[in-house]
C-alpha cells in the first residue's frame, strides 16, 4: 500500500475518535436544547399548502388528515380518482382550509411536472412536499421472471419521490418549505423477498441526506422510516408473480406487530413540524440500527431462518407457520388487515 495511506490508517482513526469524544457532548447539548425548543413551538401550518403523493390510502391518507386537522390547504395525488375524492371529502370535514386532488402516476416524469404546476397554478405557492407513494414486491431476487418487475418497484418507490422533489424544489425555496419523505426501516434492514424495494429505500435515504448538504437549512428535510404499518401494503398489495396476496403478506410480516396508519401519520407529521431529521416509527425499530452496524450477522441469520428457510416437511417459511399457530394475528395486527381483500 502507498506509504501515505499506511500512515493515515494509523493516525486518522484514533485522532478522529478523540475529536468525536471532544465535540459530541457540546453537540448533544445543543441538540437537546433545540429538541426542547421545537417540541414547545412546532411549525403552524394554517393555510399552508401541502402536496401529498400516494394520498388515496394507507399512511398517505392519514397524513392528509393530520394536516387537515391543522387547517392546511391540500393537494392530494394518486391514481385512483374515486378514493382521492373520498379522502378529499374527509379532509375537508376534518378542517382542511381547501382541498384539490390531482390524478397522476408519480412513476411518470411528465405527471410529476404537471402535479407541481397544477398545485402552483391553483394555490400560488407550495410549503410542504410529502413524498409518500411506494410499492414493494414479494419474490426472491433470483425468482423474478424478468427484470421489468424491478423497474416497476424502482419507478414508483425511487423515481416517484425524485421527480416531484426535482420539480417542487424551486417553489419550496421561495417559502423556505419542507419535505417529508416516506422512507422505510427497509433502508437499513435487509428484509428478504424485497431486495429491490430495500435498495430503492436506501437510495432515497442517501438522496435526501445529500440534498440536506446541498440545500442547507433553507428547506427542512424529514426522513420518516416506518416499520410495518396498517395499509394496503400490509393487507397484501405486493408486486408479485403469484396470485395469493394474503400468503405473501403472512410470509413477509409474520408474527410481528403492525402499527396503526393513523399513529404512524401522527408521528410523521409531528416530526416534520418540529423539524426532525429522522422519524423512526414505531421507535423500537431504532435499536436494530445498532445491529446493522455492530452485529449484521445476527440480522442475516435470524431473517434467513424466519423468512427464507422452509419449515421441515413443508413449503412454507417459519414466519407464516408462527403466525398461523400462535394468536399473533389477533394480538399484533390491526383489525383492518387481519383479512385481506
Ligand atoms: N405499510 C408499511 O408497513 C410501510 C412500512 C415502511 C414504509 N412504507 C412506505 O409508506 C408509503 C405508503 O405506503 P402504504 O403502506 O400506505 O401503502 P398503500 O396503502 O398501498 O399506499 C400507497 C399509496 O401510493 C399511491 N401510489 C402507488 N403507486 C402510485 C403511482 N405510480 N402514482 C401515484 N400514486 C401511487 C397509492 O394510490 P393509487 O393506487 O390510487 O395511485 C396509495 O395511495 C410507501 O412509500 C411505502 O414504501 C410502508
Ligand atoms: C409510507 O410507506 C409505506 C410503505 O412503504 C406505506 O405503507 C405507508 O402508507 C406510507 N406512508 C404514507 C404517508 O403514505
Ligand atoms: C420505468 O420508467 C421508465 C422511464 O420512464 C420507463 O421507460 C419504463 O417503461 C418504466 N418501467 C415500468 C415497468 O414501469
Amino acid at each position: 500500500m502507498d506509504p501515505l495511506h499506511t500512515l493515515l490508517n494509523l493516525v486518522i482513526p484514533p485522532s478522529g475518535l478523540s475529536f468525536l469524544a471532544l465535540v459530541w457532548p457540546t453537540l448533544a447539548f445543543t441538540n437537546v436544547f433545540q429538541w426542547l425548543l421545537t417540541t414547545l413551538f412546532p411549525e403552524e401550518v394554517v393555510r399552508k399548502v401541502v402536496l401529498i403523493t400516494g394520498a388515496s390510502s394507507g399512511i398517505g391518507e392519514q397524513i392528509a388528515y393530520e394536516y387537515a386537522k391543522r387547517g392546511a390547504r391540500l393537494a392530494l395525488v394518486a391514481r385512483r380518482e374515486n378514493l382521492l375524492q373520498q379522502v378529499a371529502h374527509n379532509a375537508k370535514k376534518q378542517g382542511a382550509a381547501d382541498v384539490r386532488y390531482i390524478v397522476a402516476d408519480v412513476s411518470r416524469e411528465e405527471d410529476c411536472k404537471r402535479l407541481v404546476e397544477e398545485t402552483i397554478n391553483y394555490y400560488g405557492r407550495l410549503d410542504h412536499l410529502v413524498n409518500n407513494a411506494g410499492l414493494t414486491h414479494s419474490f426472491l431476487f433470483e425468482d423474478a421472471s424478468d427484470a421489468a418487475g424491478f423497474f416497476e418497484v424502482m419507478n414508483v418507490t425511487f423515481w416517484g419521490a425524485l421527480y416531484p422533489t426535482y420539480y417542487a424544489l424551486p417553489h419550496l425555496r421561495k417559502t423556505r418549505g419542507k419535505i417529508l419523505v416516506n422512507d422505510s426501516v427497509a433502508a437499513w434492514l435487509p428484509f428478504p423477498r424485497m431486495s429491490v424495494y430495500n435498495a430503492a429505500k436506501a437510495a432515497l435515504l442517501n438522496l435526501y441526506d445529500t440534498l440536506r448538504v446541498e440545500i442547507g437549512t433553507e428547506i427542512g428535510i424529514t426522513i420518516a422510516m416506518p416499520g410495518w404499518i396498517e395499509s394496503e401494503m400490509t393487507k397484501g398489495k405486493f408486486a408479485t408473480d403469484e396470485g395469493d396476496l394474503t400468503l405473501q403478506r403472512d410470509v413477509h410480516v409474520g408474527p410481528f406487530p403492525v402499527e396503526y396508519a393513523e399513529e404512524c401519520a401522527k408521528a410523521m407529521v409531528s416530526g416534520v413540524l418540529k423539524g426532525r431529521r429522522y422519524v423512526i416509527v414505531p421507535f423500537w425499530y431504532s435499536v436494530f440500527l445498532l445491529y446493522r452496524l455492530l452485529a449484521p450477522e445476527l440480522l442475516e441469520w435470524s431473517y434467513r431462518l424466519l423468512f427464507v428457510a422452509k419449515a421441515p416437511g413443508s413449503d412454507t417459511p417459519p414466519s407464516k407457520i408462527l403466525l398461523e399457530t400462535t394468536p399473533a394475528k389477533e394480538a399484533f395486527y390491526p383489525e383492518t388487515i387481519r383479512k385481506s381483500e
